[in-house]
């Protein structure tokens, strides 16, 4: 089975190509690099000893996504591709409409004109708003606050029409509660650019000594200890999501949508302590004023993935720190661009051996 992994070069779709060539599928990448580095698929290689092709690839260039389509017989695509950050969506919302609107509309033209259809879609609890009530079920009512959101949103509705429209479609809408963590082996991570916007990469810059201190946003929420509650997910269980995701999506049609979370939450307070216990490092913070537009908590029901896809997550708060720790250690200024990491055309397999993996241009 050839899959296709469009941003697979990011935090979540790196560890679900490990979980994926560990499997045995074949994989191809498709990134435009925006908000990763070729070194993570070079270490995705370095983890399963496998090599796969890897195109440079835009998906807002429909040319160049036709191409990538004519050059190999793909079965089913995983889409991660999309910009994620909820701060910058408010700032530049066209540039996040268009990137992740525009980017899916494409990826479902080319997939429908070479019959492809197949997908599993990154989406987002942050669909969801502010929920009426936690835990969330699938079927609570979707509300985003944010353009972010907003595009998630509006991509699921329109992969509904496109399944309305033609029933062979087969199409998972994953809702990620707050993944953390990283691949066991230390050797691929959550890298982000500039000054971390998300809890357990601020926290663990802070552990590392590159932030002087967390700023906990709010402690006077309707919460256990009045900070923010969340329901992180390890990214390896998230990543094995996808694995039961495509099962489901290959042998059967229909449109579904699935919570993606462990079910149970943690306050800042609780992370800070666990990080702690984990890292053996002190994590200094102070209180501040909450952050416009946070909800107080936010947490799954993930019954349905575990019933409809045999899915559950099984790694603990402590292997999610701990985890999350041996990467920031190991690699204290995330992914260093590895220049020995060479483009090749895709039918220039030699070349492609020196560099690790085949790294392709779509032209
Ligand atoms: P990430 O930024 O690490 O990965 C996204 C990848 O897509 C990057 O490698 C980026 O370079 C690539 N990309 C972006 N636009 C592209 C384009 N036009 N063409 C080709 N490649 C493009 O993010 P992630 O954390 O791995 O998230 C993956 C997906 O999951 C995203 O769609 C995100 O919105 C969604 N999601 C993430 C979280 C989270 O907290 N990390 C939570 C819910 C949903
Ligand atoms: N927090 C702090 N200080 C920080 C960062 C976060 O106190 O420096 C608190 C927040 O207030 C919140 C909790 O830590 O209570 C988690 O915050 P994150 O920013 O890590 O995560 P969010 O739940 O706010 O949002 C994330 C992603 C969204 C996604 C959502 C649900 O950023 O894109 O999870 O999946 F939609």
């Amino acid at each position: 089975m050839v899959i296709l992994v469009t941003g697979g070069a990011g935090y979540i779709g790196s560890h679900t190509c490990v979980e994926l060539l560990n499997q045995g599928y074949e994989i191809i990448v498709i990134d435009n690099f925006s908000n990763s580095k070729k070194e993570s698929l070079k270490r995705v290689t370095d983890i399963t000893g496998k090599l796969f092709k890897v195109y440079n690839t835009d998906i807002l260039n429909k040319d160049q996504l036709n191409l990538v389509f004519l050059e190999n017989k793909i079965d089913s695509v995983i889409h991660f591709a999309g910009l994620k950050a909820v701060g910058e969506s408010v700032s530049i919302p066209l540039r996040y409409y268009y990137n992740n609107v525009i980017g899916t509309l494409n990826l479902c033209e080319v997939m429908n004109k070479h019959n492809v259809k197949n997908l599993v879609f990154s989406s987002s609890a942050t669909v969801y708003g502010n929920p009426k009530e936690v835990p969330i079920l699938e079927s609570s009512l979707l509300g985003a606050t944010n353009p972010y959101g907003r595009t998630k949103q509006m991509i699921e509705e329109i992969l509904k029409d496109l399944y309305n429209s033609d029933h062979s479609w087969s199409i998972s809408l994953l809702r990620y509660f707050n993944p953390i963590g990283a691949h066991e082996s230390g050797l691929i991570g959550e890298d982000p650019n500039g000054i971390p916007n998300n809890l357990l990469p601020y926290i663990s810059q802070v552990a590392v000594g590159k932030l002087d201190k967390l700023k906990v946003f709010g402690n006077d929420f309707p919460t256990k200890d009045g900070t923010g509650v969340r329901d992180y997910i390890h990214v390896v269980d998230l990543a094995r999501g996808h694995l039961k995701a495509l099962e489901n999506v290959s042998n059967s049609t229909g449109i579904n949508a699935y919570n993606l979370g462990t079910g149970t939450g943690y306050s800042v307070l609780e992370m800070i302590k666990e990080f702690e216990k984990a890292s053996g490092r002190n994590i200094p913070y102070s209180i501040v004023e909450p952050r416009p537009g946070d909800v107080d908590k936010c947490f799954a029901n993930p019954s349905k993935a575990r019933e409809d896809l045999g899915w559950i997550a099984t790694k603990t708060i402590e292997e999610m720190c701990e985890d999350t720790w041996r990467w920031q250690i190991n690699n204290p200024n995330g992914y260093i661009e590895n220049n020995k990491i060479i483009f090749t055309t895709s039918d220039s397999r030699l070349s492609a051996e020196t560099a690790g993996f085949v790294m392709s241009k779509a032209e």
